[in-house]
């Protein structure tokens, strides 16, 4: 069976794009394959500016939560907690000594995120691909599903794997990104042109899973289109309304064009107040869900001990063995 890994940091509140473009891909891979969902809290303290400790502590639980209430089943897949896992670290390390400076220094999301600090940028930062590689390589995964900005990440444990198995024989499977298809890409509802994003995007212009009903249906009413009225899907000249009509199309199951016949002519007030009702009705179960698991943090905590456990039955063997082939004495071994 084929072995999924994917993790998410706890860095925002989840937003629809977190949804439409990762989650539901998440859930629905259960079906056909061995899923690993991990919450990375590692990965999340490499930009020191954001990281407030009891912040940290509230995301990591709530990102949990909300995982599990949007249908990451912790009977058929694994979820848990990164650092409850030191192997991740310790992998990270003999990861080091196989991984180049030079390839880690053009890694885009390195350049883009250190642009501008100077010195100050930490190390962490540098070797958050490594430690990424880490994640996938320690459960053999199979396939990594991750937005198209993972990509080089990917292809650096997938290098990574590659060169370990050549110089100390063959410990690691290789990995592949999957990506879901361009129109999982949600945009700002106020800069179409951009993606919803926790750092880019403004209050106004991301939804975030938890929003009420009432702020849902005000961010949509405000949604940036353009001065034409008319309803079709064209990013180019209609980037606003053709956003609309895939978190549409995505939140009802419906193909675009029929939505977009559905509404053409009708305006944009009605246009975008059936988008929000969609989008309401969407995220409700997933609300009630996480009402019911917050108000039992005790579940919650079970629930990622039992996760780390299944993931420790993977991961200490596999730390065991790339230890072994690089030649760490065993203890007890003289
Ligand atoms: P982030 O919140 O940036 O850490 O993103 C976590 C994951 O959510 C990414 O790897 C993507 O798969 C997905 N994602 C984030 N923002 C969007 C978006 N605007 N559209 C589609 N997918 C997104
Ligand atoms: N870097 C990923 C992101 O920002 C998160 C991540 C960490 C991840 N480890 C992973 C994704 C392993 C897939 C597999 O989206």
């Amino acid at each position: 069976m084929t072995r999924v890994f994917s993790g998410m940091q706890p860095s925002g509140d989840p937003h629809l794009g977190n949804l439409l473009g990762a989650w539901v891909n998440w859930v629905a891979m259960q079906d056909t394959a061995e899923c690993i969902y991990c919450v990375v809290d590692l990965h999340a303290i490499t930009s020191p500016t954001d990281h407030d400790p009891s912040a940290l502590r509230r995301r990591t639980v709530e990102l949990a939560t909300g995982m599990l209430a949007v249908g990451v089943d912790p009977e058929r897949s694994i979820l848990f907690v990164q650092s409850h896992l030191s192997e991740h670290a310790e992998c990270t390390w003999l990861f080091n000594c196989v991984a180049g400076f030079g390839e880690l220094r053009k890694m885009p999301q390195f350049k883009e995120k250190s642009e501008g600090k100077g010195e100050s940028v930490s190390v962490g930062l540098f070797d958050y691909p490594v430690l990424q590689a880490a994640d996938i390589l320690l459960y053999h995964a199979d396939e990594v599903p991750v937005g198209d900005d993972q990509r080089h990440h990917i292809e650096l444990a997938r290098d990574i794997a590659q060169r370990f198995n050549h110089r100390y024989g063959e410990v690691f499977t290789l990995p592949r990104a999957v990506h879901p298809p361009s129109g999982a890409r949600v945009m700002d509802l106020q800069d179409p042109t951009v993606k919803m994003s926790k750092s880019a995007s403004s209050e106004k212009g991301i939804v975030y899973v938890l929003d009420d009903p009432k702020r849902i249906e005000k961010k949509f009413k405000s949604a940036q289109t353009d001065s034409a009225t008319d309803i079709r899907h064209d990013r180019e000249q209609k980037p606003g309304v053709s956003n609309l009509l895939e978190i549409f199309a995505a939140a009802t199951g419906r193909e675009i064009e029929a939505l977009a016949a559905d509404y053409d002519g009708q305006g944009y007030g009605t246009f975008k107040a059936a988008v929000a009702e969609a989008v309401i009705e969407m995220v409700r179960p997933i609300q009630q869900r996480h009402t019911e698991l917050a108000s039992d943090p005790g579940e919650v905590a079970r629930l990622l001990g039992v996760g780390a456990t299944r993931a420790a039955e993977i991961a200490v063997p596999t730390l065991r063995q790339a230890k072994d082939a690089m030649g760490l004495l065993p203890p007890g071994v003289a």
